[in-house]
């Protein structure tokens, strides 16, 4: 028994040493070239960005299947962390001009009104703008509502850091602040209505954006307390809590994972969910499953299932152990090029257990519990729950074995990718060629925070630690206008109107369930529901008679609901 344990050690120690010095030789060689890849994605000057004004990051060069030559809020956001993280804490301090440029160009696409509204009807949620910084004004999945709450976060690690850096102190109340509170209101008033996910193809309620949006006003009602906004901040507070309650929802507890999106009909497990873990981690936090902290029993045990999800669907995985690295995608059912692996998803799992393996680490010891025990018995399966600390053998065993998986992630990736570094966003799930768009932007910053992960790096607290779920959620919390209805309907006997449009409180388009409206002025019918605020929501009215159902003619009606009041709709029957 000893003596097999030892051989099983010992051959675990040779295959993760040949295995650590190719990862390292692909770091070594990979973060020059991803960081080169980011920078050359940014305008002005980027070599790959003619043509984007400064401060604006294209998503990929690409500008045929796919055309990716736009710049989209969340990628760009996820970019710009990266570089302010790496500014801020001292590893490249040349690029504050690029990150001025960034602030300022945000700016500029906040205040540009585009199909979602305005800056001040709901505007902020427009996922993606042409990269001169005009309006996208193609169909597309919108709102997406993470993205002003992943740009807050980033601006604010800027702004913080200038505070810290006596500095900048005017600059940030007069430039930044601003900037920063369109996106934090934006989130404190629109976290509850529905939004298209990250991979902008369902619209409902998406564990990323509310992970995301939680860590915004978290952080958000500390940076506006230093600002002297304490008021501002309470209100950040508030929605902070909301949130965090609402976000407990997505666990799914039968089957050990988060459901990643409250609708599209699909199993859930997605990149998604590792996304938010990476995205939201606070080493302060410790393992929280509150806030889904990456070495959490939740976010271990949710990477087990989305992990296990791929190993059948991409005939590279074929013949891969159970218990080993495989390439892994958004999520098991996509499509989208027939549905491969993406480098940012593989980099992301790296850097989900490189966290955790800091967090370990800091706090001398790592918690088995019956949540996350599958997840430790694939490293050692004699493995029961309990407390091991640092000093113990299966402490060491562990995380031995969690550091190789981690790496065995970095390997696949480092299998394909091509000689000269450059990351596309997906690679083929048969032949592993690259796939889709060439040189994403997103996918050279996932690359640099998994190698900085792996070095061990962590940052500043984003307020994650020492959270209590409120025992009930408010989950009606977001705000809310009086809408009036008027619409001129002539109608005959036995023949009423009705409402239905592209929200709940509209009924979802259901013709059956669809509002009475009354008849009280008639020929002009009239309604007052409660609806989201600052919110774009499209309607028809229809008629019944006897059970059959006429509907108005296309295209269908439309109502961007102000910020706050009670507003009056007058139409006439089309
Ligand atoms: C483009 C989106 O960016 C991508 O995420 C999606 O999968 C495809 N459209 C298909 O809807
Ligand atoms: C498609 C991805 O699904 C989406 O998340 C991303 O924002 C765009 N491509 C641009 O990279």
């Amino acid at each position: 028994m000893r003596f097999s344990l030892l051989t099983s050690l010992a051959a675990l120690a040779v295959g993760a040493y040949a295995q650590s010095s190719s990862v390292d030789a692909y770091v070594a060689s990979e973060s020059p070239a991803a960081k080169a890849g980011l920078l050359a994605n940014i305008g002005p000057s980027g070599s790959k960005a003619s043509g984007a004004k400064a401060g604006v990051v294209i998503a990929s060069p690409s500008t045929s299947n796919p055309n990716y030559l736009y710049t989209w809020v969340r990628d760009s956001s996820l970019v710009f962390k990266t570089i302010i993280d790496q500014f801020t804490t001292g590893e490249d301090t040349s690029l504050q001009g690029l990150i001025d440029q960034f602030t300022t160009a945000e700016s500029i696409l906040q205040q540009t009104s585009n199909p979602s509204g305005s800056v001040s009807t709901g505007g902020l949620g427009e996922p993606k703008f042409n990269i001169d910084e005009t309006a996208f004004t193609g169909s597309w999945g919108r709102p997406q509502r993470d993205g002003p709450a992943l740009r807050s976060t980033a601006i604010i690690t800027y702004a913080n850091w200038l505070l810290a850096n006596g500095n900048g102190t005017s600059y940030v109340q007069n430039t930044l602040w601003p900037i920063i509170k369109l996106d934090l209101d934006y989130v404190q008033n629109n976290w509850n209505s529905s939004t298209f996910d990250l991979w902008e193809e369902i619209n409902s309620s998406s564990f990323f954006t509310t992970a995301v949006q939680h860590r915004a006003l978290r952080q958000g009602a500390a940076f506006a307390n230093a600002v002297g906004q304490s008021s501002v901040a309470d209100g950040y507070t508030t929605q902070a809590d909301n949130l965090l309650c609402f976000l407990q929802s997505y666990w799914n507890p039968s089957a050990g994972y988060v459901t990643s999106n409250t609708g599209g009909g699909r199993s859930g497990k997605d990149s998604n969910s590792v996304l938010a873990s990476i995205h939201t981690f606070d080493v302060d936090a410790g393992c929280d499953a509150a806030t889904f902290q990456p070495c959490s029993d939740k976010a271990l045990s949710n990477l087990k299932v989305y992990v296990d999800s791929f190993r059948s669907v991409y005939s590279i995985n074929i013949g891969i152990a159970s218990n080993a690295a495989v390439a892994v995608g958004r999520y098991p059912e996509d499509v989208y090029f027939n549905g491969n692996p993406w480098y940012l998803s593989v980099f992301a799992v790296a850097e989900q257990l490189y966290d955790a393996l800091i967090t370990w680490d800091k706090q001398g010891s790592l918690q088995v519990t019956s949540t996350s025990l599958a997840f430790f018995q694939q490293f050692d399966s004699s493995v029961t729950t309990g407390t091991y600390g640092s000093s113990s053998s299966t402490y060491s065993t562990l995380t031995a074995s969690i550091k190789n998986f981690a790496e065995g992630f970095l390997a696949i990736n480092a299998k394909y990718t091509p000689a000269n570094g450059g990351l596309s966003e997906q690679f083929d799930k048969s032949t592993g060629s690259p796939l889709s768009a060439a040189d994403l932007t997103w996918s050279y910053a996932s690359a640099l925070t998994a190698f900085a992960a792996r070095s061990g790096k962590t940052y500043a607290s984003w307020g994650a630690s020492g959270l209590t779920v409120p025992s009930q959620c408010n989950g009606n919390a977001g705000p809310t206008v009086s809408v009036t209805f008027n619409v001129d309907a002539t109608t005959v006997f036995g023949e009423n109107i009705y409402i239905t449009g592209s929200v709940p409180a509209l009924q979802d388009w259901s013709p059956d369930t669809a509002l009475l409206l009354s008849s009280a002025n008639y020929p002009t019918w009239s309604i007052t529901v409660t609806l989201p605020a600052s919110t774009v929501i499209e309607y028809k009215y229809i008629r019944k008679n006897n059970g059959q159902v006429t509907w108005e003619s296309d295209p269908n009606n439309s109502i961007t609901t102000p910020a706050s009041g009670a507003v009056t709709q007058n139409d006439s029957w089309r």
